[in-house]
């Protein structure tokens, strides 16, 4: 660590993403050279015993219950937020405040309202930022930005991406609370829109560029589950499943799908982009292949070939182990602290900041408005004899 600016971070929340970002920033100096040193400084959770325990675990130096002591810290430099999304608003805007930098866990904020005064806050106090949007740093989604870069689908048509699971058909299943806040719109906001949809449409502005116009369905197949807060039944309020299509900007059509009620599908993260000398597709529970079709191929060799995005000179993977050999889910949040210590050295953002995030925000909220205005034409038509 000689010679390196120690860095400390105070991290917010020690579940999924608490230990996904821990893992991160305790590899991320033994693979990359970087001018900083994450320091695993103080994390901080509500439960004493599991946060202790936590940080027995991962090697934090010092635990807060409370986010506000935290964030008051002088020792602390950045303030990771990896709570549930109703608290990253409030977190995130006495964060920039007290003039920490943050990365905050997507989706930004509940809705636009809430985003905008995050954004606005964070460029008053000019602090670093960014939003955990992790999957554009998967080797293979950041050669597809690379191959699309550089002209070679051509113009595209057509795009379309899915993000479906399988995990809350039980109607057993309660919502709210520890491990299933994600069913309560008190403290999710939305359902697959915000939790999966979001992370599709960040992808594909990214890669494909904004989005203009949506149209879209949504459907809450459970409507009332057990509240494990109040142990009573209440109504579910958030959507099971989205679908969505949209106009791009570059005049491309794009199709969205994502629910947790696709039975077989544990998180089948996909996008297929046609363009018209080429086509890529890539598929979350195989992240290492990119799939690419070259329509400029001799004819009798033409066909989909699936690159094995392993070589040392595809994106990221010189700091990783030999050609042929692979990296996983993980490595994406490396990749994203690699490049906030990469860019902070230089004085650069972090994409997607907190105005890039603002604007998948956006996108997500036109499509719960678009749901709840659905303007349907009735077919007419009746069952086959
Ligand atoms: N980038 C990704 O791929 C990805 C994946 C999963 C989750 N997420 C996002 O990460 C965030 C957290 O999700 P998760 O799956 O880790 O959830 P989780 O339920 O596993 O963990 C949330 C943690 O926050 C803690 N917490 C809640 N309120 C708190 C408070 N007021 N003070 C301190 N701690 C508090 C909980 O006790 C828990 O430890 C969400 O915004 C979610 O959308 C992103």
């Amino acid at each position: 660590m000689k010679n390196k600016k120690e860095y400390n971070i105070g991290l917010i929340g020690y579940g999924l993403m608490g230990k996904m970002h821990s893992n991160a920033y305790a590899t991320v100096g033994n693979f990359f050279d970087l001018e900083h040193q994450p320091v695993l400084k103080a994390v901080c959770g509500r439960n004493k015993d599991k946060l202790q325990k936590f940080a027995n675990q991962w090697g934090y130096h010092s635990t807060e219950t409370d986010w506000r002591i935290l964030i008051e810290r002088d020792d602390i430099d950045a303030i990771d937020i990896c709570t549930p999304n109703n608290s990253h608003a409030e977190i995130a805007i006495a964060a920039a405040k007290a003039g920490k930098a943050i990365l905050c866990e997507k989706p930004l904020a509940l809705n636009v309202a809430e985003g905008e005064e995050m954004v606005k806050c964070i460029e008053d106090a000019g602090v670093p930022n960014t939003v955990w949007y992790n999957y554009r740093r998967t080797p293979a989604v950041t050669l597809a930005k690379q191959l699309i870069d550089e002209g070679r689908l051509g113009k595209i048509f057509h795009y379309r991406s899915n993000f479906l699971q399988d995990w809350t058909i039980s109607e057993d299943l309660p919502q709210g609370g520890a491990g299933l806040w994600r069913l309560d719109s008190n403290e999710a906001g939305s359902g697959v829109i915000g939790d999966l949809l979001a992370h599709c449409i960040d992808t594909a502005m990214w890669l494909n560029g904004s989005i203009e116009n949506v149209s879209a369905m949504t459907e809450t197949f459970i409507k009332e589950r057990v509240h494990q807060g109040t142990n009573k039944v209440e109504s579910v309020k958030i959507d099971d499943a989205c679908s969505f299509l949209c106009r791009f900007a570059n005049g491309s059509l794009g199709n969205f799908e994502s629910t947790r009620y696709a039975r077989g599908h544990k998180a089948l993260f996909t996008f297929e982009i046609n363009g018209e000398n080429a086509s890529i597709r890539w598929d979350l529970h195989d992240l290492h292949r990119l799939e690419y079709f070259d329509y400029r191929d001799e004819s009798i060799l033409r066909g989909w070939r699936s690159i094995h995005v392993s070589d040392a000179d595809m994106p990221y993977m010189d700091k990783w182990w030999i050609p042929g050999t692979q990296i996983g889910y993980e490595h994406t949040f490396v990749h994203h602290v690699a490049d906030y210590f990469i860019n902070l050295a230089e004085g650069k953002p972090t994409n997607p900041t907190f105005a890039d995030a603002l604007e998948t925000q956006k996108v997500c909220q036109a499509v719960i408005g678009s749901a709840n205005n659905e303007a349907w034409k009735l077919t007419g038509a009746k069952q086959f004899k």
